[in-house]
């Protein structure tokens, strides 16, 4: 036996070594380069051949940087075998030829995942995904993932960490721009959405990105909305609120999931082999990969859960973590832990399969290098669904008077607020690629689309979001003479959310709220226009304003949108995708929670209303804030358009349903404003009493429906009985018999109900 043979043997697993000394297991040593051959026959002929170190190499993952050393470096590197992926390639030029080592100076020729964070849009960008969500719109959502991936795959890229699907419910954590909102349902609508958009239909197609569902799991609920943080969710709540758009992403066939930060209960993500291994492949059958958050693994000695980093490794790849990210634990110590017995050889096998099983999936194999062309990138068609969804993304929060959309013989507005020309600012958060150039702000579009119509005066007031100075501001407000309306345009700047950008106070920053204060005092109709990566609390803006529209940062076409929502050419229909609280303490708030011992009712009194030397018990023993009140500012699923849009004739088809019947709900939908507008109809049900307590309200439908002025329409819902299921006292997911309340409307605070029950 030669020394090669040796050392191969020494690495080899039980497939390995069969496969060793029969040759290559299934077949030639070419036989995984067979494009004809299924996945796993390729999958299992090139792992026999592989050595312990090129094993080891696969499950690692580097993040590139630019210039001539980093080109030096990662060529060693790769053709070392010490590389399985690559992330932050600086461009297409660098991922093409970091592949080509990859494929022609190792010895088996194994492609490179190359991959990167395409949140949002790669060059052209969409609104945030947060503002995503608030379209209610899984299509254009599933557009928005396709056509990142079109524009990030003609530069190398075949692997996004996206969709964050974390269910977020406090928006002082930063990173609640980058997921879904607080919902449960529409986080896991939009979870395949995204997922099929990024991953396409074919995935051996060169515009097809495999998808990584992030961040597994639990890391929304970073304690105090700080980023990083502990989580401490327990078993019930997990399966019931966090897990549910992870188990969607799976059903939708996503490749790839990635480790969060967080530690729950104790049990830092990384190496939690309940969760990575036990639910995600034992309970959902999951056969793509795990990898970690950028050192995640590393990170467990800093969550003082690992000694040291080779402890970190062994607990890490035990837990399930496929691949590493970055911190580089793995390649330093498998080996140690092979020989020591703290990880075994089967693990690495099954580990090593997982990455090369996506990587032939994904057609790496056949067609490494760079197939589809440059052009693509901001092409019209591109810029057109950006459009649309920055236009489907805007709530309309507050129009009184219908000062929107501005009449027709408007003839002069002010623009202002540091957000009306702010491009980069308009882009939001997790953008590497967009460029500002391209960006397409309110004032450019005002000026380019209306402003042979309209004379557009522009006067910032202030510098940008943090500006304290308030220099401008008297400028703005004397601009505003002679003007028919005034448009101001405030918010946060992009760098205010996003990963490790939380919050502890969500009122306006700077002087922003000055600004809108003396706008408001010039008696002229005010429409401001909130620019944010979260809900802000802009209760006393919004008393100032006459009507508001909240843009969650809106992507590259932001302003053509807004311009047309402005002049009416577009009636608003975003919906809050997230529960807008009325001050920063309310936090946590959302819709969904359990009714808890005593809810709020009756009168709201105040703690101005409280008498001097009131008694104990005066004011009711309810649950509510005596600063705050009984709500949030807006609730969940609450957005305005340009139409008057009222619900009528709920009717359920029984009053009784069996376990495996479907409810058919319906309801009168009219529109009886003046503007033809869509209008999202949502559905809620209550299960009254259950083994466990239940949330006074839970969404489980929503259509989109579009109405001409005067018409209306039977809006139905077809409900399965199976999708009232939930993990109950003994923690297994079922429906549970008994009385329920289902409502129809258009917010979470609907009240047009009918009741229901399920017998077994
Ligand atoms: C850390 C972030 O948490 C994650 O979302 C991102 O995908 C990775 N870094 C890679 O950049």
């Amino acid at each position: 036996m030669n020394s090669i043979t040796r050392l191969m043997l020494a690495g080899a697993s039980v497939i390995g070594i069969t496969a060793l000394l029969t040759g290559c297991g299934n077949g030639s040593p070419d036989l995984y380069k067979d494009a004809s051959q299924p996945v796993e026959k390729r999958v299992e002929n090139l792992l026999s051949q592989m050595t312990l170190d090129e094993k080891i190499g696969q499950l690692n993952q580097r993040s590139m940087w630019d210039g001539d050393e980093a080109l030096a470096h990662f060529t060693q590197e790769i053709s070392d075998g010490n590389i399985g992926s690559l992330l932050n390639v600086p461009s297409a030029a660098f991922a093409d030829s970091m592949q080509r080592v990859a494929m022609e100076r190792t010895r088996l020729g194994i492609p490179l995942l190359i991959s990167r964070d395409v949140i949002h849009g790669y060059k052209t960008i969409f609104p945030i995904p947060l503002g995503q969500a608030a379209t209610f719109d899984t299509t254009i959502v599933e557009q928005g993932a396709r056509i990142a991936a079109v524009e990030a795959s003609s530069d190398g890229i075949r692997w996004t960490f996206a969709p964050m699907i974390d269910i977020a419910r406090d928006p002082r954590w930063g990173r609640i721009a980058e997921g879904c909102g607080e919902d449960v349902y529409l986080t896991s609508l939009m979870s395949r959405a995204m997922v099929k958009g990024f991953q396409g239909d074919d995935l051996t197609d060169p515009t097809s990105m495999a998808a990584c569902a992030k961040h597994f799991v639990g890391y929304g609920a970073s304690e105090s909305g700080r980023d990083y943080n502990s989580t401490f969710i327990p078993e019930r709540l997990l399966r019931n609120i966090y897990l549910p758009p992870f188990e969607e992403a799976c059903k939708a066939g996503c490749l790839t999931y990635m480790s969060s930060f967080n530690d729950n209960d104790g049990v830092p993500a990384s190496g939690n082999k309940f969760v990575l291994t036990d639910i995600l492949r034992g309970e959902w059958g999951f056969n793509g990969f795990v990898v970690s958050d950028w050192a995640s693994v590393g990170e467990m000695v800093n969550h003082g859960f690992c000694a040291d980093y080779k402890e970190a490794a062994m607990k890490g790849f035990n837990a399930g973590v496929d691949m590493e990210m970055e911190s580089g634990t793995y390649i330093t110590n498998m080996k140690q832990l092979l020989d020591e017995g703290k990880i075994d050889m089967a693990a690495i096998d099954r580990s090593v399969a997982n990455i090369l099983r996506v990587k032939f999936m994904l057609g790496l194999f056949d067609n490494p290098y760079i197939s589809t062309p440059q052009e693509v990138k901001y092409c019209d068609e591109h810029l057109a669904a950006a459009k649309e969804a920055a236009i489907k993304s805007a709530i309309l929060l507050k129009n009184d008077k219908d000062v929107l959309p501005l009449p027709a013989d408007t003839k002069r507005i002010l623009l202002t607020g540091p957000l009306a020309h702010a491009p980069h600012d308009q882009m939001g958060t997790w953008v590497f690629d967009g460029e500002k150039e391209r960006t397409v702000t309110l004032l450019d579009a005002l000026r380019n689309e209306y402003g042979n119509d309209v004379t557009i005066v522009y006067e910032p007031g202030l510098g940008y979001s943090r500006d304290k100075n308030e220099a401008g501001i008297a400028r703005a407000v004397s601009a505003a003479r002679g003007v028919d309306a005034i448009i101001a345009v405030v918010g946060e700047e992009s760098i205010l959310s996003g990963e490790a950008h939380c919050l502890a106070d969500l009122n306006l920053v700077g002087a922003q709220g000055k600004l809108i204060e003396a706008l408001s005092r010039t008696g002229k109709p005010l429409v401001t226009i909130v620019m944010a990566g979260r809900p802000l609390t802009i209760k006393k803006q919004l008393d100032e304003s006459d009507a508001m529209l909240y843009s969650f940062h809106p992507g590259t076409m932001g302003g053509p949108a807004l311009a047309d929502l402005i002049f009416g050419k577009e009636s608003p229909c975003g919906k809050t995708p997230v529960t807008f609280p009325a001050a920063v303490g309310q936090v946590p708030i959302y819709y969904s929670k359990n009714a808890g011992s005593r809810p709020a009712h009756g009168t709201e009194t105040l703690i101005d209303d409280i008498p001097q030397e009131g008694g104990q018990t005066s004011l009711g023993n309810t649950s509510y804030w005596l600063d705050a009140g009984f709500g949030p500012l807006f609730p969940f699923g609450y957005g305005l358009s340009y139409g008057n849009f009222s619900y009528d004739n709920l009717s359920l088809d029984k009053t009784t349903y069996k376990k495996d019947d479907v409810i058919t709900a319906s309801v009168t939908l009219t529109n009886s404003g003046k503007h033809k507008a869509t209008e999202v109809s949502q559905l809620y049900i209550r299960d009254h009493a259950g083994s466990v307590t239940r949330p006074v309200k839970e969404l489980k439908g929503f259509e989109r429906v579009t109405l001409a002025p005067g018409e209306s329409a039977t809006v139905t819902f077809n409900l399965p009985v199976s999708d009232l299921a939930f993990y109950g006292a003994d923690m297994t997911k079922k429906v549970e018999a008994g009385d329920f309340t289902l409502w129809i409307g258009g917010d979470s605070d609907c009240n047009l109900s009918a009741p229901f029950s399920v017998t077994d």
